[in-house]
């Protein structure tokens, strides 16, 4: 439909709703504690709104909920599984579809299989179970970001895209110990930024060159989709699902995660055209998840992601869905706060190391800021900085890059009031930041520490 108005109104009507968790300062401070000040460890009906991820957090539509209904839930060969089969090809065009249960099965599955040690796999990113499913084989996972990427500040259109240079600079020095490169889309590690179609043709054609497979890890490809149509030369006036048809025509095979951009609270994929390499990956399926037509999910999970995959792609949804981040990024920009320009597709990543100076990466000033939303105005966000993917390597600490927390906002959910009120809260907290003490570490795993750490405030 024409849109002539300026505002973007949520593309859709409530038919159930959920109370939020309405909690006093005691009950949060509380809380905090009792979960080691991370937030992961604090109860939901404890938080009143959780931008802590976007991903399993959708709300279905009647459509899918309809189709939850017709789930058919037989052990082998149920019709579900071919509803799910055809949406799946006809977005990848990939022939063979195996259902997981999320996507870190996906990479469990392919990696355990084309991993192992002397392996080195390339990304524009790699997202942090990605990488850990890839070290814990052995093997090396290498991120090659676009330059720029890492300057928070500067707007650019496509962020997210690979560095092509780097690329080919790898490939000439080893490209056969390189079974995979893969492609994130949106680039999740580093701010939900887009990748062109123009860095995915030339990556493909690069790993082409040099015989190495290509695949997307699609999570979030509507979205990305959708980017590419407002920004990129030549796509503004095409359909977005044939956008999103012609990123996935360049790669031979593809990992998603269906609880971003599928709309589902769970599931997930792999496709490709490999039908070896497939037959390979339903063995592994058949032992770690399920028989290769449900793959650990239900016939009804089936269901409901076929119709999402189809759903995601329409066009006032994407139009509503990017214009939310958008209007949270101009709220917060307005309050003085600063965060990874531009706006996600996803959501924001504030800028913790430029919001709070007087902490140190030691102290993990992004952590420190998370557990002050929580504290002020039960907002539960989550740290992509030092406690994510800092090391600690013979007593030294190594910090990360970055120091960010993520405000994901999960699909159809929240309305423009809730993104008011966390603007609200942000700008009060930015009056008083130099108050604000860091975190010290308690304990913490060896791999994706910061789900279980435990920390206390540093003294
Ligand atoms: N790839 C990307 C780009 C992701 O963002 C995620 C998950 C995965 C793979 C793994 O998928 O959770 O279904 O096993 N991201 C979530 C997040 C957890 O909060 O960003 P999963």
């Amino acid at each position: 439909m024409y849109w002539k108005w300026k505002t973007i109104i949520e593309p859709f009507k409530i038919k159930c709703v959920e109370p939020l968790g309405f909690t006093t300062r005691v009950e949060r401070e509380a809380a905090l504690r009792k979960g080691g000040y991370n937030m992961f460890n604090v109860p939901s009906d404890k938080v009143l709104i959780d931008l802590l991820t976007d991903s399993g957090t959708s709300a279905m539509s009647s459509e899918q909920w309809a189709g939850i209904m017709r789930g058919d839930e037989a052990y082998a060969g149920a019709r579900s599984f071919y509803v799910f089969e055809n949406s799946v090809r006809e977005l990848t065009g990939c022939r063979e579809v195996i259902p997981v249960h999320q996507g870190r099965a996906a990479e469990r599955i392919l990696f355990s299989i084309i991993g192992g040690k002397g392996k080195t796999f390339l990304s524009n990113s790699h997202f942090d179970t990605t990488r850990a499913n890839i070290e814990v084989t052995g093997a090396e996972a290498v991120d090659l970001p676009a330059p720029g990427a890492l300057e928070f500040e500067k707007y650019g259109d496509f962020k997210g895209d690979m560095d092509l240079r780097a690329l080919e600079s790898r490939l000439k020095s080893k490209a056969a110990g390189v079974p995979l490169v893969l492609m994130t889309v949106t680039n999740n590690s580093l701010g939900g930024q887009p990748v062109s179609m123009r860095n995915l043709r030339e990556t493909s054609e690069l790993c082409r060159a040099f015989k190495v497979p290509f695949f997307l890890d699609c999570a979030r490809f509507a979205e990305n989709a959708w980017f590419i149509k407002r920004r990129e030369k030549g796509y503004a006036n095409r359909p977005v699902a044939d956008i999103a048809r012609e990123m996935f025509s360049f790669a031979q095979g593809c990992m998603m995660s269906a609880k971003k951009d599928a709309l589902v609270n769970m599931g997930g994929f792999l496709a490709m055209n490999d039908a070896d390499l497939a037959r390979r990956c339903r063995e592994a399926l058949i032992i770690g998840e399920g028989f290769s037509t449900y793959g650990g999910l239900a016939g009804r999970d089936l269901e409901a992601i076929a119709i999402g995959l189809r759903e995601v792609l329409d066009e006032e949804y994407l139009r509503y869905r990017i214009r939310s981040i958008e209007y949270l990024g101009d709220g917060l920009r307005k309050a003085g706060v600063p965060f990874v320009e531009p706006p996600g597709g996803h959501g924001i990543y504030v800028d913790a190391k430029r919001l709070l100076p007087h902490i140190p990466p030691h102290e993990y000033p992004a952590q420190a800021l998370v557990c002050e939303l929580y504290l002020a105005g039960g907002i539960r966000a989550v740290e992509i900085g030092s406690l994510m993917f800092g090391k600690h390597r013979d007593g030294l600490f190594e910090p990360a890059p970055m120091e960010l927390v993520r405000l994901a906002v999960p699909r159809r959910v929240y309305t423009q009031s809730h993104i008011d009120f966390v603007v609200e809260v942000f700008a009060e907290i930015v009056q008083r930041s130099r108050s604000i003490r860091g975190l010290k570490l308690i304990e913490a795993s060896e791999h994706l520490s910061h789900f279980t750490a435990k920390l206390a405030p540093a003294e």
